[in-house]
Order: structure tokens, then sequence, then C-alpha cells
């Protein structure tokens, strides 16, 4: 599976659920490659630091690609591989534009605010502009991220993502939680955090769990 992690605002978490999904994979047995996409290249600093707390035993393949070389490698390199994600930038480039022809899962994550799901609309118009040329079928599933502990700004977001034409929503909300960023800052996934914080490691598996089964990914 090709999936992409994207949208066209910055800072929703694109780059958090990029890495911890390539993890998950790779926990899950697979060969794994992660594709940043992204000109900040934050995915790449993130493999830099893993690279650092484990000893150069991150268990993927990482390489940064840019515009139109992220569909001609990612043609290329597929056979390779099990599965690769591809991390973007939160804005509408080049980059995700030429991911969005190679991929099969096109990931959203949308923070419960105002901001974010205002950018709704521009996701629809780019998915208008890529589906008509698109070879493959590709499944686009939107997320909250940074969700709040309860409260109706959740509700408000999901109800407008659950209405959306070309998205499907998934309710496995991720919390806002500490361990994100935490575990983030040393290379790592939630998944691999000592001592782990239950609620997001439950939170993570949840939404992969869910989406893999979808795609009867095992
Ligand atoms: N569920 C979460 N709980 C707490 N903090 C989070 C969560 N998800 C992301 N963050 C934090 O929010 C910030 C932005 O996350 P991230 O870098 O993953 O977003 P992004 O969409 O990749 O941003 P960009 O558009 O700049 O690439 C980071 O500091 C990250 O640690
Ligand atoms: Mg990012």
């Amino acid at each position: 599976m090709i999936f992409t992690v994207g949208g066209v605002k910055g800072g929703s978490g694109k780059t958090t659920i990029a890495t911890n999904l390539v993890i998950y994979l790779s926990k899950m047995g697979s060969d794994v490659l992660l594709v940043d996409a992204d000109d900040q290249e934050t995915a790449t600093d993130f493999t830099a630091w893993r690279e650092e707390t484990k000893d150069g035993n991150i268990g993927y393949t990482a390489v940064k690609l840019t515009g139109e070389s992220v569909r001609s490698q990612v043609l290329k390199l597929q056979e390779k591989y099990d599965h690769i994600v591809i991390d973007t930038g939160g804005r509408d480039t080049n980059s995700q534009r030429a991911a969005l022809y190679v991929t099969d899962i096109y990931l959203l994550p949308f923070n419960p605010r105002s901001f974010d799901v205002w950018t709704v609309p521009k996701v629809e118009k780019l998915l208008s502009e890529i589906l008509p040329a698109k070879p493959s079928p590709l499944a686009v599933y939107a997320f909250l991220n940074r969700a709040d502990p309860r409260g109706a700004d959740n509700d408000d977001a999901a109800e407008l993502l659950g209405q959306t034409e070309r998205l499907t929503f998934i309710d496995c909300p991720i919390g806002g939680r500490k361990a994100f960023s935490h575990a983030a800052a040393k290379g790592l996934s939630v998944l691999e955090m000592n001592p782990i914080d239950e609620k997001a490691v439950s939170e993570i598996n949840g939404l992969f769990q869910n989406i893999l089964k979808l795609h009867e990914v095992s």
C-alpha cells in the first residue's frame, strides 16, 4: 500500500501521523519506506534523531523526494517495499499532487478548530483535480488529531468532516497528548515510549487498525 499523509493545513499533525504509521507498519513486520516530500524536512530530522536513539536500527528506510520525482521514484520503489508512507507539507504543492497520483490511501488529520476544517473545500478541490487523471483508486480518510478530551469542538468538526463529498470520516480521534511530542523529540513512536502513554497507544492502534482493516492489510 502507498499511503500519503497530507492536506493543505500546516501543523495538523501530518508528520506525527506519518512517522507513527511507518513505525506501526514496521512493528507489524513489514518492510517500509518513509518518503519525506516536505521541503521542511521534518520527517528527515525525525529519522536522524531516531538513528541516534536507536543506534542505527530504525526499522524502516527513509528518502527525501520533491516535485515530480515523488511520483516517478515512488513508482520505481514500490516493488521493493511492502508499504510506502509519504509525508507531505501543509500546502497544495507539486510534491503532494505527485504523491497523490501514486497513492492508495490518503490520510487527512484535522485539528478540531475552525481554521483547520475551513480547509476542507480546498482539499475537495485538490481531489477533484487529481482524481480524473489518476489511474488507480484513492481511499480518502479524514480524522481528528489533537482532539479535546471532550466538548463541542470535536463534535462540530466531526459533523463537518462527515458531510463532505470525497472524504470518508473515520471516528477514531487522536487526542492532544504530550506523549506525541515527547516521543517525536527522540525519534520514537508513542508505541515505543517508556513509560508508555496507554491512551495515546490505544488511539494510534485504533486509528491504524481501522484503516488497515478496510484494506485487508494485516
Ligand atoms: N495528537 C497530538 N497531541 C499533541 N501534540 C501533537 C499531536 N499531533 C501533533 N502534535 C504536535 O503538533 C506539532 C505539529 O505536528 P506535526 O509536525 O506532526 O504537524 P505537520 O502537519 O506535519 O506540520 P507541517 O505542516 O509543518 O508539516 C508538533 O509539535 C507535534 O508534536
Ligand atoms: Mg510535517
